[in-house]
């Protein structure tokens, strides 16, 4: 239940997305791999992104997820959430886009939403899931400090079928460093 807030990191700002950045939220979903790996709508429309920058200010205020638009100075290269948030856990989720990609701007986004999960929102538990062969987000996690917990057999649906997913969890009492979980 609350005002969203907004975080500061070395080199990105995150705040609530609004109706400013429905065009790059568009163009940034035409990616394959967001819409294979997320649960964006596919194919993903602009009616997709206008309603979805109207949910996000609901779910702060109801407190059930709290979404963040990643910003290095006026773009907007990613999304970064906490979902399902319930009985002090809840879901880690992102997307960069592809311009965006591969200058740690998603790591540098994430902690400091596990950073807010486990500072002011006093959660216990994080939770982060991915379609088995995601390298790219299980990179993302183990810098993150998060600790594989195992594989969900067709647990996540992967661009329309069912598919293997991995499921690791960071507790707010682990070390927040990079981990590796030999994959
Ligand atoms: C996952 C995603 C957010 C990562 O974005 P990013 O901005 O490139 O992330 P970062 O730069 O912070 O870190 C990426 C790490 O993954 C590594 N990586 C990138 N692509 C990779 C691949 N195909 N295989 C293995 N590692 C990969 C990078 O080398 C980097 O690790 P390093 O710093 O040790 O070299 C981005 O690829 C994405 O949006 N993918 C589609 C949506 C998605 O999968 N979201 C997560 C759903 S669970």
């Amino acid at each position: 239940m609350g005002e969203p807030a907004s975080l500061t990191t070395p080199r990105l700002f995150l705040s609530l997305p609004g109706s400013d950045d429905v065009d790059a939220i568009f163009d940034a979903c035409q990616d394959p791999l967001i819409q294979r790996y997320t649960t964006v709508p596919s194919p993903y429309t602009r009616e997709d992104a206008e309603s979805f920058v109207g949910l996000v200010a609901e779910w702060w205020e109801s407190g059930t997820e709290h979404v963040w638009a990643m910003r290095a100075g006026d773009d907007l290269v990613g999304v970064v959430g906490l979902h399902r948030i319930k009985d002090g856990a809840a879901e880690l989720g992102y997307w960069t886009a592809p311009s965006g990609r591969g200058q740690g701007y998603t790591t540098e986004a994430a902690r400091a939403a596990v950073n807010f999960a486990f500072g002011p929102m006093r959660l216990e538990r994080l939770e982060w899931h991915a379609v088995v062969g995601n390298h790219a987000s299980a990179r993302v996690a183990q810098k993150l400090g998060f600790q594989l917990e195992g594989v969900r057999r067709k647990g996540l649906d992967d661009g329309g079928q069912r598919a293997d997913g991995w499921i690791a969890g960071l507790l707010s009492t682990d070390p927040r460093t990079e981990v590796s979980w030999g994959l």
